[in-house]
């Protein structure tokens, strides 16, 4: 039995844009991460994006909107060994999110030119977040 509720729970979302780039379908191809994407937010979020500037790299959350279904047990692409979906970076998945960290190249408006997405031309945006070098850093020992 289920004893925590929240697990059935449903989340709905909504894209906050869209990705623009010449990949109408999906392929495994190195050359996307040279290539310059747009995504282009919906007018209603575009002053979130004051001072986005300030940083160089952003964290891009998408929805593989062209998976469907998913295994947990698969052979995975980066080595090439058996592992679970957890433990993969696989378009198939439970939620079917993307995350890839970008370089951004310089924004009009409402558009983010961006360098090194791998989410093709209509994906649906969910999130952006600034990389901060700092933070990411989980090699470094505390001192506290
Ligand atoms: C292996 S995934 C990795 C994506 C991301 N870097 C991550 O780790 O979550 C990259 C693959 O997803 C595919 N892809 C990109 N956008 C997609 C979409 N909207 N629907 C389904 N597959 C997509 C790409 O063509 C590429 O082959």
């Amino acid at each position: 039995m289920n004893e925590n509720p929240e697990v059935s729970e449903r989340i709905e979302m909504v894209p906050v844009g869209y990705v623009e780039n010449d990949y109408l379908e999906p392929v495994y191809n190195e050359e996307v991460y040279s290539k310059v994407s747009k995504i282009v937010l919906m007018q209603e979020f575009t002053d979130g994006l004051y001072r986005i500037e300030d940083f160089e790299k952003l964290y891009i959350l998408f929805y593989f909107s062209k998976s469907k279904g998913y295994k947990l047990i698969h052979r995975r692409r980066y080595d090439g060994e058996i592992s679970g979906i957890f433990a993969s970076r696989s378009p198939y998945r439970p939620n079917g999110i993307g995350l890839t960290i970008v370089e951004l190249l310089n924004v009009e408006d409402n558009v983010l030119h961006v360098r090194g997405l791998d989410a093709i031309n209509g994906t649906p945006v969910l999130d952006i977040k600034p990389y901060i070098k700092e933070t990411e850093q989980v090699d470094n020992e505390t001192t506290d």
